[in-house]
């Protein structure tokens, strides 16, 4: 293709070499024929590409000169999310702050812990009461009113880019509100509407989707699908039944939706987490996702942001199989050029699973696969997030450390919601599904790790033990490389918070057991030494200081996991350009010794080791001897 996008007046004014019109020149052919590959039998299709090929130009004309100025900057830097300097946060605004307005006068506090990188939950306008979240969007361009207003958001941005602070938004492309304008014109009878969403006049189809589709939530939301008596028709609803799909088939739907991506990159953001992607594509007879189409709308999204608003990374919100995950950071032709980032889910999860079982085996079972991420994509590092803990790694991955994968996972599962002898865990199962057995875990951090239990009993030694946990958590997560993203509250190592069961909006959903509102009196406990919070908040950011120091710690693509010498240890090396940093975590409850010898059998011969954690210089004994790790310890320890 010579000149795709050259419709009369489009490029009229613009320079042949602007960059923006070289990125077009670069990515149109890759844009045609990824739109070509979904569409090209729609009736649609040729109005649709017209509309997709105005929405860029118009997207990088409006681009306002501070983002462009920004996106040249992040562009000469190279893959600038690989940043060891990164270090976020996700929080709901209105359970942080109250609104949008009151959040300039808190960014001291990130700087105080070292958090350079916002997570606004959902603040789109959304329903009250039933929202998931705000994941249920009733518009996508209006700020809601409960968070302020799109002024607020806007002067935020620009406040955390004059900190040089980054901002991540949401994008929930999988379904809209069932209060969206689309969702009650098409109850209304609006054909135009109603093919913007999964709608079948009778049970012939969803009865055919449903054979093959697993269910979301099947305690609150059984079935995917909701009758509709106002317009006589079945909606598919994979979420809540009031979470309403839409229809990617339909190259309507896609534009609309890449307008409303390209709305949110000019408001300055700079990763976007695009939710639940895994489930963009429908087919019967599958489970519905993960599909290829689902991939091939991800890599065309990324391809109109890199030429409109370059500066702006994708983030793959998929919580699927390890395998799976992968796949979002693109394949074959488009390896490393579909997300930029995507979340480390089954690291996640399997740090919960060290720490229940005392033994690492499962997590390095796991380390091939997730090792496989091509350089130049990154991962977020997360303990907790304001979702669940799935356990849904490999069963290969649990038998290769020796256990049966059923009575494994349902020791997890006992053991995290507290029903397990002995068990410090407070947390609850999530979305059980009796005719599965499947259950995901709800909980805070901390509660997970048996401080809600000790300061229930005030046993001392019970709260240095959940302490150790925290931190130990913390640690192992923050020098994986990676964007790490913390969770509020967590800071502070708050416990869980049963208030949302009074809240008909809310009780049907336990993860609002982990969604605390900042309670700022308590959060001022954080510079009183002796306190839970100052301890947490303390040594959370002591590590992101310290992490920040360490250039080795950046996603150079130089993950190495060590030799498992002792079960209850974890260690991986981090080289880059002549240093390295040996991170060493020990997940049981007891002392643990580590061979000398295990720091030497991957290409490095240290003498000494500096620890970065407890500043104790080690010299590197003999292979007889031994490096002894205290109970839920750690050391970040650099050669030389
Ligand atoms: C994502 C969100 C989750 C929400 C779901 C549906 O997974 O993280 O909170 O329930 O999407 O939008
Ligand atoms: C499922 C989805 C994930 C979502 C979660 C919410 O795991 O795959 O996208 O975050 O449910 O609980």
């Amino acid at each position: 293709m010579t000149e795709p996008f050259d419709k009369p007046g489009l490029l009229a004014d613009m320079a042949p070499a602007s960059s923006f019109r070289m990125r077009l020149q670069s990515h149109a052919a890759d844009i045609r024929q990824l739109f070509d590959g979904l569409y090209a039998g729609h009736p649609a299709h040729a109005a649709a590409f017209q509309r997709l090929e105005e929405a860029l130009v118009r997207a990088h004309l409006e681009r306002p000169a501070r983002l462009v100025a920004r996106d040249e900057a992040k562009l000469d830097r190279g893959h600038w999310f690989l940043s060891q300097d990164i270090a976020g946060m996700s929080l709901y605004v209105d359970r942080f702050c109250g609104s949008l307005s009151a959040l300039p006068g808190r960014l001291d506090y990130f700087s105080e812990l070292g958090v350079n990188l916002l997570h606004l939950m959902p603040v789109f306008e959304s329903p009250e009461g039933e929202s998931d979240g705000g994941y249920a969007v009733s518009d996508f361009r209006r700020v809601d009113p409960r968070f302020g207003t799109l002024a607020d958001l806007q002067s935020l941005q620009s406040d955390m880019q004059d900190r040089g602070m980054y901002l991540m938004l949401d994008i929930v492309l999988n379904h809209t509100s069932h209060h969206h304008e689309w969702a009650r014109r098409a109850r209304a009878g609006d054909e135009r509407c109603q093919a913007f969403y999964h709608m079948f006049p009778d049970r012939s189809l969803p009865d055919a989707y449903e054979a093959s589709m697993p269910e979301v939530f099947p305690e609150s939301s059984p079935g995917n699908f909701t009758w509709l008596p106002e317009c006589g028709r079945w909606v598919m609803t994979v979420f809540h039944s009031y979470q309403w799909d839409l229809n990617y088939r339909n190259p309507d739907v896609f534009v609309s939706m890449l307008e409303n991506v390209l709305f949110y990159a000019n408001l300055g953001v700079d990763i976007l987490r695009i939710d639940a992607p895994a489930f963009i594509w429908k087919e019967p007879g599958t489970s519905c996702q993960n599909l290829p189409q689902a991939h091939a709308l991800l890599r065309l999204l990324r391809l109109c942001v890199a030429t409109s608003a370059p500066g702006m990374a994708i983030l793959g919100e998929a919580i699927v199989a390890p395998r799976d995950i992968m796949e979002y950071f693109g394949t074959g032709a488009f390896t490393a050029r579909e997300c930029d980032i995507a979340y480390n889910a089954t690291h996640m999860a399997l740090q919960w699973d060290a720490l229940a079982t005392a033994d690492t085996r499962v997590m390095l079972a796991a380390q091939s696969e997730i090792l496989r991420k091509p350089f130049g994509t990154t991962w977020i590092n997360y303990v907790r997030c304001h979702d669940d803990i799935g356990l849904g790694y490999d069963d290969h991955m649990i038998r290769e450390a020796g256990y049966d994968p059923y009575a494994h996972r349902s020791f997890l599962k006992e053991y995290y919601s507290g029903t397990f002898p002995g068990s410090p865990a407070r947390g609850a199962l999530f979305s059980v599904n009796p005719r599965t057995g499947d259950a995901r875990i709800s909980g805070s951090l901390a509660s997970l790790c048996g401080l809600e239990a000790a300061l229930a009993t005030g046993e001392a030694g019970a709260v240095e033990t959940a302490l150790r946990r925290i931190s130990l958590m913390h640690a192992h997560c923050l020098f994986l490389g990676g964007v790490p993203m913390l969770f509020q509250g967590d800071e502070l190592g708050t416990i869980n918070d049963y208030s949302y069961l009074s809240d008909p909006g809310k009780s049907y959903d336990n993860r609002w057991l982990h969604r605390p509102i900042t309670d700022w009196e308590i959060s001022e406990r954080r510079h009183f030494e002796g306190s839970v919070e100052h301890r947490v908040f303390s040594d959370l950011s002591r590590l992101i200081r310290l992490r920040r120091g360490l250039a080795m710690v950046a996603d150079h693509g130089n993950l190495h996991w060590m030799r498992p010498h002792n079960r209850h240890v974890a260690g991986y090396v981090r080289a880059h350009d002549g240093r390295v940093l040996y991170g060493i975590f020990n997940f049981g409850r007891d002392e643990a010794w580590l061979t000398w010898y295990a720091f030497r059998e991957h290409g490095h011969l240290p003498s000494t080791l500096t620890d970065h954690w407890t500043g104790t210089r080690f010299t590197c004994g003999p292979d007889h001897e031994h490096l002894i790790i205290p109970p839920y310890g750690f050391h970040l320890m650099e050669a030389g």
